[in-house]
């Protein structure tokens, strides 16, 4: 029996989810380091807080935040308090939320400072003597990325990186885990170098290196869609299929980013990682087991099938543009470069696009297209699946004209589903074909309310799943083919400024000229 085509008999477990499932959630103290961070407010502390609602989280759990400023445990956990009921998807249980923020301790300091991490190591070891034994600890480094290094071997150095873990069971009766924020180096030389330095301290099996659209149910509900259903996989290949688009595309600028974005830009914001991680998802071969090498091991091998643009292509195949004033997300809003903090003169895209050629087997010759953006005219993130058109239409000419390509739509964000359109007859007496959609809405089929993703990637990263989490070697992969772009147009004279676009819009009209005739992009 495949595992990937049958569903088990009952009471026998898949052996796609076995493993995952069965992890335990070990007793565990978690260190925050930017513990008073944009990130830690809106989305670590909720997610927190969501788990110890579901009852999630290890009976035994405590939390440690580490920042700069000097605040008694007691601000702390107000400051706590407050990010969780501003930002937590639910409305907090007056018991939860207490029982949460008891456990919560703070350590200030800056993070070159080694005595705070002898601090640090007090605060451990006391919340370990009460507990009676060794607990889990997860390091999360929140904070600006020039300090991953910083705060890497500054607890390598006071020796609570712990010892590296084999089966997932820990040598040395400790679990010692490190998460590490995106963005993993601005640069392919940077992400190595940054390796070379987390490598040195802790081992992969120790290392969670966060991508949140991995955390997203419709993220995940890709795999279940191709490798759970018999009806797709047969089609997903070049023979059928003539094109995929993928888009992320939002509403929203800048929102007070400068400082971080100016130097980043779309490409590396957006698509070095979340996009060529949707763009994995959908090219990859199905993984003989649902376990985090295989799984990884198959996004590796597309993200090396992806052909490195030469300097001479990027012309054609990359489009970088800057949003002008306009209209967006309900008002009137400036143009990038009037944004506060933005340099007059600044060369950042705002909108990226690329055509992609993924050279393997399954997809030669098909276009990948990926286009990220600010300020455009909607948020959505999106991936469509163009079928190739019929070879003959037996219809007379006026009924065909309605007749498109079948078209999947996996739609990651807002309004998360799968939509699949088909050619249908109109009522009536003459023969007339129209496209129509079929429509699976995740708010529709299921009742309950989808985690947030740091929720998940918490929990998984607590259990030592790394299964949605990013490698070493493929963060360099999603680098080697972001980088040689990312070079040419530092290279290239660029003109001032950047092709534009007007806020509220659908994009530089630039972006249409990459495609190949007879493809366009989808209406944002
Ligand atoms: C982050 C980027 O990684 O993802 C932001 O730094 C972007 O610029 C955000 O807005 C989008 O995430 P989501 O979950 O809102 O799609």
């Amino acid at each position: 029996m495949s595992v990937l085509t049958a569903a088990p008999p009952d009471g026998e477990v898949n052996p796609l989810v076995e493993g995952l499932e069965r992890l335990p959630v070990p007793s565990t103290t978690m260190v925050i380091f930017g513990a008073t961070g944009d990130l830690a407010r809106r989305k670590l502390l909720p997610a927190l807080y969501n788990l110890a609602h579901e009852g999630a989280l290890p009976e035994r759990f405590h939390l440690i935040g580490v920042s700069r400023r000097e605040k008694p445990h007691e601000d702390y956990r107000a400051e706590c308090e407050q990010a969780i009921r501003r930002f937590s998807r639910r409305s907090p249980d007056k018991n939860v939320l207490e029982g949460l923020l008891e456990q919560v301790k703070y350590v200030p300091g800056v993070f070159d400072d080694d005595s705070v991490y002898e601090r640090l190591a007090r605060e451990l070891d006391e919340f370990e003597r009460a507990a009676g034994e060794p607990l889990a600890r997860m390091f999360y480094l929140s904070t600006a990325p020039t300090f991953f290094p910083v705060i890497i071997e500054a607890l390598g150095r006071q020796g609570l990186a712990g010892r590296a873990e084999e089966d997932g069971a820990p040598q040395d009766g400790q679990r010692v885990r490190v998460i590490i924020e995106k963005p993993f180096g601005t640069s392919l030389a940077e992400a190595m170098d940054l390796n070379r330095r987390v490598l040195s301290v802790f081992e992969e099996p120790q290392v969670f290196r966060i991508d949140h659209y991995l955390g997203k149910e419709t993220v995940q509900n890709m795999m279940a869609f191709r490798f759970a259903n018999g009806m797709f996989e047969p089609l997903w290949n070049r023979n059928y299929i003539d094109n995929i688009q993928i888009t992320a595309a939002e509403d929203i600028g800048i929102e007070g980013r400068a400082g971080y974005y100016d130097r980043a830009g779309a490409l590396r914001d957006l698509i070095q990682n979340h996009m060529l991680q949707l763009l994995c998802h959908v090219a990859m071969e199905p993984p003989a087991r649902f376990s985090a090498e295989e799984v990884r091991n198959e996004k590796v091998k597309v993200l090396r099938s992806i052909r490195t643009p030469t300097p001479e292509e990027v012309g054609e195949i990359a489009v970088r543009a800057q949003y002008a004033a306009g209209h967006a997300g309900g008002q009137d809003v400036p143009g990038y470069l009037e944004e506060e903090g933005v340099a007059a003169d600044s060369h950042t895209e705002t909108f990226a696009a690329l055509r992609l050629e993924v050279d393997n087997w399954r997809w030669a010759g098909v276009p990948f297209y990926l286009r990220a953006g600010k300020r455009l005219a909607r948020k959505v993130t999106e991936i469509a699946i163009t079928l190739k058109p019929v070879p003959h239409l037996a219809f007379s000419r006026e009924g065909s004209l309605g007749v498109r390509p079948n078209q999947l739509v996996l739609t990651v964000q807002p309004n998360e589903g799968v939509s699949l359109q088909l050619g249908a007859k109109i009522p009536g007496t003459r023969m007339v074909i129209r496209p129509v959609n079929m429509e699976f809405l995740y708010g529709t089929s299921f009742l309950s309310q989808s985690p947030e993703a740091y929720e998940r990637l918490i929990i998984d990263a607590m259990r030592g799943d790394a299964t949605l989490f990013t490698r070493n070697d493929e963060v360099e992969a999603q680098w080697q083919i972001c980088d040689p772009v990312l070079k040419s147009w530092e290279a290239t004279p660029a003109p001032h400024p950047l092709p534009q676009y007007e806020a509220g819009s659908q994009g530089p009209t630039e972006a249409r000229e990459m495609m190949r005739e007879g493809q366009g992009w989808r209406t944002i």
